[in-house]
Formats: structure tokens, C-alpha cells, sequence
């Protein structure tokens, strides 16, 4: 058959050899994956279902997903060895450059072949400069370099929470960004933690907690078809502690899905009211509640519209942040969230908390929380709101209400930061206050 002719102009349709390079699809699903993060700010988890739609297989999925992360990881290191790589500028949103990191990602973190990682990098950069690409990462192979352990944060991160919280502080995070963080569980019985932990091989850490170790595959392990328990990082598990025991009285859970807190509440004996706004969510939670037996009233609702028909005995409010706290999981956090961002969630927190605060009975609790390393959606955002409320007061947690080697602020706050039980595998970041409405005063 003669070959259909070109129009002058007309894009030459990828050659039958590039179409057939394996594992091309995954790389570039894993190129539309760091765009999505780098170049539009989307999280990696939201872009995942766009960005790998045209992909069949499962594992192409993953491995899209894994160089995509691995890159973000090591993202200022791996500028770094291309940069000392070519005197050529190479710019920050330049493809050459988003290429060259996802190939050397994959010999670096992944143990692909160099000649497999180049021989699908080359045709992602369609038509830009495939010499620079080519040569770059031949002269950074070629030198069999390591990256730094643990890996550099990207400069502005480090220096916002060095400022914020010492020096010490970025360091302890990096270290948690090196390694991946354990598998916590969170029980539907918290009396039966020791016999869970044995029957898992894991440790107990607190009252209805297990840990696991990293990479551990959950759907198979015994108690989780029958609801026994569902994952939960450990500080994310400390907000519904603080409340305790329900005994049937009624607590809003605000910012509810996917429902860990919710759980908690239920299975501590609260009548709960879960509100979100997103639908998708709200089904995951539904699903949750189902898996484990729990039951909860579900309402998705904007929390700046919505409003309950009467005050409830407890509320806790796990408000949208900026989820800095938990970068060990979500690497693309650390290269999407900057001051504009935390300023606008802050702005979010203070309008949603000062709504919240007026459905709490007087003599109940307030329980207000965000996954954030940032002291403006933690420790400034109850400064202002203790400043604008007088019916509230902080009320401390006890150490007896927290798992061992988490400790109330002098402020009488919870906030993990990345030196929290590192040697056990550590924490995401929380920031934590139980607040108390007081009872009106008597005639
Ligand atoms: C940190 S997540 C909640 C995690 C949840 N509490 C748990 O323990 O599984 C924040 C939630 O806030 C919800 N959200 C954000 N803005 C909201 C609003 N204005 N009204 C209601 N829900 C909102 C999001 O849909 C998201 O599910």
C-alpha cells in the first residue's frame, strides 16, 4: 500500500518504532503526571486518573505513578546533576529538562537500565532537543553518581520552616522524606489492640493504633474484609481522641470524607453528623462505614452554607489545609504549596472554624485540626480565633489521651513535627486543639 502523502506542515505521526518502544505509554503518562504537578499545581493523586486513562494494564499505572513521585522526591537533586551536567540554561518548565528528570529518576530510584530509560525518554520530547537530552543524561549516567540520602528539600520549603521552627527542623523532615512512612491502623476495638498487633505482627503505639511496616499490602491481611480496622496514620487518629468516649451524644464531624475520624467517633460511641462537600468522597465514606459496621448520618454541604438545626454536645473540624503535614506520602506538596496557597486555606480555616464555633453547646468541645506543618493553619489561625471568641479556652489534652511520645505544646496544643517518634517511623504532621465553649453563666 502506497504511503498516505504528508501536507506540507502536517506533524509526521509518531514512527512505528517510536509506538512500539515498551513502556513508552507509562513514561508518558508519568511526563502528563509531573506537568500536571509542576505546570498546573494540581496534586499527583487528583492527576492520576486523567494522566494514565489511556493506560490498560495496572502495572503501567503504578509505574507511571512511581517515576512520577520519585522524580518529585528528588526533584532539586536531580536538577541538580542535570545542571552540573551542561552549560547550557535549561529552563525550570523546559520538557528537555521534565525528561531528563523522570529518565534519571528511573536509574537513580528505580533501577532501570540506563539504555531502557533513554530509549523511552527520547521520544517524549517530540520534536524539542533530543541531542541536549540525549547527552545530558549519557554525561550524568556515565559518571554513576548517588543522590544525596536524605534528599533536598526544595530551597524555599527549607527556609520557610527553618524560620518558622529552627533549623533543626527541615533536617528532621528530610530525613522522614527518605524513607517511606509504616502502615498505621486504627481499630474498630480499641480493647483488643494487643491481640490485633500480635495477629498482624505489628506494634501497638497507643489504645486502638497498630503499626505496620512500610509497603505492607493491606486488602489481604486478616480484619480487614470484616471492618476490624481501617489505615489511619497515627496523629491523624489523635483529633477523635481528644473527644473520648460519645456515650450517645451527638458530634459533628466537619470535613468528614474519607471518614478515618468519622470511624473513630462512631466507634467510640458518638452519634455522628458527617458533613462534606464533595460527593466522591462522601461515597468513600459510605463505603467505609459499610466495610466497618459503623454508622454515621452523611450531608454534603459547603460548611460556608450549611448550618445544623441545633448546637451539638462535640464538634471537630478537620479543615481543607494546605497538607504540608503529610509530604512523606504526597511528595508533589512540597513543589505545589507556597505562601499564596496557605494564605488563601488560612483565610478558608478562619471563615469555616468561626462558623463551626457557634454549633458547640456551651460546656462542649471544639475540636480543630489541619495535616499542616504551617503555623498559620495551626497555632496563629487559634491565636486569632481565641482573640475574636472569649466563650472559648483551650483545653489541654493529657498525656494518658495520647499515644507515648506525643505531648501537648506549652500552649497546650498537639503538634507533631517531623522529629515526633522518628525512630518508630514517625508521624504525618498535625496540628491539634481541643477548645472548650463555656457553660453560660448561672442567673
Ligand atoms: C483533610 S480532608 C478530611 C479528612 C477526614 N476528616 C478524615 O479523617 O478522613 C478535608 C475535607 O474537607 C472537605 N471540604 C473542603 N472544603 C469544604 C467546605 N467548604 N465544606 C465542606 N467540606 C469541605 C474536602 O472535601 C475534604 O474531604
Amino acid at each position: 500500500m502506497p504511503h498516505p502523502r504528508r501536507k506540507p506542515g502536517q506533524k509526521a505521526a509518531p514512527s512505528r518504532s517510536a509506538q512500539a518502544v515498551p513502556g513508552l505509554a507509562a513514561r508518558r503518562a508519568a511526563l502528563r503526571l509531573l506537568d500536571a504537578v509542576l505546570r498546573r499545581g494540581e496534586p499527583l493523586e487528583i492527576a492520576l486518573h486523567a494522566a494514565t486513562q489511556g493506560l490498560a494494564d495496572r502495572s503501567d499505572k503504578a509505574l507511571a505513578h512511581a517515576i512520577a513521585a520519585e522524580t518529585l522526591r528528588h526533584l532539586p537533586d536531580l536538577d541538580a546533576l542535570i545542571d552540573g551536567a551542561t552549560a547550557q540554561a535549561i529552563p525550570a518548565d523546559a520538557k528537555a529538562r521534565m525528561v531528563l528528570r523522570l529518565a534519571l529518576a528511573q536509574v537513580l530510584r528505580l533501577e532501570t537500565a540506563p539504555h531502557a530509560a533513554i530509549a523511552t525518554a527520547l521520544p517524549l520530547v517530540d520534536g524539542g532537543p533530543r541531542k541536549l537530552v540525549h547527552g545530558v543524561f549519557g554525561t550524568v549516567t556515565r559518571a554513576s553518581p548517588v543522590l544525596p540520602d536524605p534528599p533536598t528539600l526544595p530551597g524555599e520549603v527549607a527556609a520557610r520552616w527553618a524560620g518558622q521552627w529552627g533549623e533543626a527542623m527541615p533536617a528532621a523532615a528530610a530525613r522522614a522524606y527518605a524513607v517511606r512512612p509504616p502502615v498505621d491502623l486504627s481499630l474498630r476495638e480499641p480493647a483488643r489492640s494487643a491481640e490485633w498487633a500480635e495477629r498482624l505482627a505489628g506494634d501497638t503505639l497507643a489504645p486502638g493504633h497498630v503499626r505496620l511496616p512500610e509497603g505492607t499490602p493491606v486488602p489481604p491481611l486478616p480484619g480487614f474484609k470484616e471492618g476490624e480496622w481501617w489505615v489511619q496514620d497515627l496523629a491523624a487518629s489523635c483529633p477523635a481522641r481528644l473527644l473520648g468516649a460519645g456515650n450517645g451524644r451527638h458530634v459533628l464531624d466537619l470535613c468528614a470524607a474519607p471518614g478515618g475520624k468519622t470511624m473513630q467517633l462512631a466507634a467510640a460511641g458518638w452519634r455522628v453528623t458527617a458533613v462534606d462537600q464533595s460527593a466522591k468522597r462522601l461515597e468513600r465514606l459510605g463505603e467505609n462505614l459499610a466495610r466497618t459496621t459503623l454508622s454515621a448520618d452523611l450531608v454534603k454541604a459547603d460548611l460556608r452554607e450549611w448550618a445544623p438545626q441545633e448546637p451539638a454536645d462535640a464538634v471537630l473540624l478537620d479543615a481543607p489545609c494546605s497538607a504540608t503535614g503529610i509530604y512523606r506520602r504526597h511528595p508533589d506538596v512540597l513543589h505545589r504549596i507556597g505562601p499564596r496557597q496557605i494564605e488563601e486555606l488560612a483565610a478558608l480555616q478562619a471563615e469555616l472554624l468561626a462558623r463551626a464555633a457557634d454549633w458547640v453547646k456551651p460546656g462542649g468541645h471544639l475540636v480543630y485540626a489541619t495535616c499542616s506543618l504551617e503555623p498559620a493553619e495551626g497555632e496563629e489561625q487559634m491565636t486569632a480565633f481565641l482573640a475574636a471568641r472569649p466563650d472559648y479556652t483551650i483545653d489541654p489534652a493529657r498525656q494518658e489521651e495520647l499515644p507515648a511520645g506525643i505531648a501537648s505544646t506549652g500552649e497546650g496544643f498537639v503538634r507533631t513535627l517531623p522529629d515526633v517518634l522518628a525512630e518508630q517511623g514517625g508521624t504525618d504532621g498535625f496540628f491539634i486543639a481541643r477548645l472548650t465553649r463555656s457553660a453560660p453563666a448561672h442567673p
